[in-house]
């Protein structure tokens, strides 16, 4: 572990923190930090700071704080590993045979079950067992290969199979039930195709089983909702779509995941699919995170016309307008891929139109042109979505194609539109802004430790002015920081805060504690006359709790003579107190 930490240290001291950020959000120096829009929390002002002398970031909104490699692992989703390599790769340090000790999960066990349930689903698949599904899997162009890649096996007809093999392998069948494999003591899943489904970092969480004979039931069949499988929070082939929307610039989303497996077989994986679901909030910020390029490419029928209409909104409304892919109706991405191949599937993307165009070209399809009641309705609310777009050159375009196709005045047209614009700025935004949060009121002991904390952090000296004083912190968070700092300053022989982040990663509790502290405003201040400030009001604080610890111990205590002891004890200390 030792030698991982002085190889990761010294990725991280060649690496500018300011060059990594600033190559995915756009950063504008101020004094002696950088600022961009903080990508973990929704915004649109840049509450981020990144330090180049400290290599650190901090959000003074939503407290996200860390190094180099937290921003890696939260803003690309990698783990540890894959910073460490994608970074040495970069400078120039070979990261093979480093060993990360990986976070142990206490679903570890969940994470298993699955695998194992994947492996035998596709064991079914492949043998005599599995003919029917797969000359069912044939018939629907899905070959070998993509069997294969997309996991795609077999559960079976018997009641109990699964069940009965994992409970075998020592797992009990509450948790099985609360994996959503099991229910009571009966497999959940009997005579489906099976569909492995991925967390954000490509672990199995669930699956999803579709039915492949002519039985009536539901045609697919997923996982319940689990501790480790919340639905809202995921997106189909979010995980491999990571690394090809960075290259392909740009993220396609889709309904189903038989959409997302077909577009795959042609070529096309910077897709997502959002299997049966409303867009919620997380999902949104998921997808920012692929590109800010975003493709809709719903069903060619009505509900995902819809469904376009609802989500294209909700991204307008964030500043994002998305392009739309028009698939004819009843077709979805994998029907008209089947029927018209590779390229026409290309072309179409290539040829897909901005959200506002599309909203207004569907406005169109349900006016009745004989009515000049219909027809004002129609233009007025073309101009309502018009005004939603921030391209002045768009907007004029659409008021000129209008003032021809109605043989109405352009002057009137845009004199409507500019009532709207004023209109539209005079309406208060409905989004919270988020402002820097006011800080908090602090009492000054609690302050005076936190300020403590972060000046060891910082120099030595202040280390070695804790150990002297001996300084108790008062709560269990600071307690351990504070030992870890010791202890890692004893062992490197220095200390700063982005290699320290590095080191007590795994404790959560430590990891909080610093973003906590870090997102405060009032750091900065340092010269020694009130660092020794901060020291005197700590060590009155160590008073104060000494002389009420003692008080319920004299409260408590019968004998006289040990009760004069203690008195005399508190008295010293008080004493002490007013000295200073
Ligand atoms: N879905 C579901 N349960 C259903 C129907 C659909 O969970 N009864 C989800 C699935 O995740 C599916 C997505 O909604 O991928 C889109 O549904 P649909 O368009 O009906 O799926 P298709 O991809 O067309 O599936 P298939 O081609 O196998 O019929
Ligand atoms: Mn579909």
């Amino acid at each position: 572990m030792k030698m991982d930490n002085d190889i990761a240290n010294k990725i991280r001291s060649k690496v500018d923190i300011v060059d990594i950020i600033g190559e995915r959000i756009p950063l504008t120096a101020r004094g002696k930090n950088f600022f961009g829009v903080c990508p973990f929390h929704e915004d649109t002002h840049p509450s981020m700071s990144v330090s180049r002398e400290k290599q650190i970031y901090t959000c003074f909104s939503c407290h996200a704080t860390g190094n180099v490699f937290t921003f890696l692992m939260n803003y690309e989703h990698m783990d540890y590993k894959e910073v460490l390599k994608y970074l040495g790769d970069r400078v120039g340090i070979s990261t093979s045979g480093i060993s990360v000790t990986r976070k142990t999960s206490k679903y570890d066990s969940w994470y298993a079950a699955y695998d194992f349930s994947l492996k035998y689903f596709q064991n079914n698949l492949n043998s005599n067992i599995g003919k029917q599904a797969r000359e069912y899997l044939s018939k629907r162009k899905i070959d070998e290969e993509v069997i294969k890649e997309f996991g795609i096996g077999l559960s079976l007809e018997s009641r109990d199979d699964l069940t009965k093999l994992l409970t075998s392998k020592k797992y009990d069948l509450i948790s099985l039930n609360r994996m959503g494999l099991s229910n009571d003591n009966y497999d959940i899943y009997r005579n489906r195709i099976m569909f492995p489904l991925y967390d954000t970092f490509g672990k199995v969480v669930g699956f999803s089983g579709r039915i492949y004979d002519n039985s009536d039931q539901n045609k697919y069949l997923n996982t319940k909702e689990t501790e480790i499988f919340k639905k809202g929070e995921n997106l189909y082939h979010y995980h491999i779509a990571k690394e090809e929307c960075r290259k392909e610039k740009s993220v396609i989303i889709m309904e189903g995941f038989m959409d997302v497996i077909r577009a795959s077989t042609i070529g096309i994986r910077n897709t997502v699919a959002l299997m049966g679901t409303a867009l919620t909030k997380e999902q949104i910020a998921l997808i920012k995170r692929l590109s800010n390029h975003i493709i809709l490419c719903l069903d060619g029928d009505d509900p995902g016309q819809h469904a376009t209409l609802s989500i294209g909104d909700t991204l307008l409304a964030q500043g994002i307008e998305a392009k739309v892919v028009a698939l004819p109706n009843p077709e979805d991405p994998d029907s008209y891929i089947l029927k018209n191949g590779k390229e026409r599937f290309e072309n179409l993307v290539d040829s897909a139109i901005p959200f506002s165009d599309f909203k207004i070209q569907k406005l169109k399809e349900k006016v009745d042109f004989h009515s000049d009641e219909e027809k004002a309705e129609y233009i007025n609310r073309v101009l309502q979505e018009t005004v939603k777009i921030e391209d002045t050159i768009r907007r004029e375009l659409i008021l000129k194609r209008l003032a021809n196709e109605f043989d109405i005045g352009y002057n009137t047209l845009e004199m409507r539109m500019n009532s709207l614009l004023t209109e539209k700025k005079d309406i208060p935004k409905t989004e919270t802004v988020n402002l820097p949060k006011k800080e908090e009121k602090k009492d000054k002991y609690k302050k005076a430790f936190e300020q403590i904390i972060y000046f060891m952090l910082n120099n030595d000296w202040m280390i070695t002015q804790v150990e002297k004083e001996q300084l108790v912190f008062p709560t269990e968070v600071m307690r351990a920081t504070c030992n870890e700092i010791i202890y890692y300053y004893k062992k490197y022989g220095t200390i700063n805060i982005a290699d320290f982040y590095t080191y007590v990663q795994e404790k959560e509790n430590i990891v909080e504690f610093l973003n906590s502290i870090l997102a405060s405003s009032y750091l900065e201040t340092t010269n020694k006359d009130e660092l020794f400030l901060y020291f005197k009001v700590a060590r009155e604080y160590n008073q104060k709790e000494e002389i009420k610890r003692l008080t319920n111990l004299m409260k408590k205590e019968m004998d006289p003579i040990e009760q004069a002891i203690i008195v005399e004890k508190i008295r010293k200390l008080r004493l002490g107190d007013s000295e200073k």
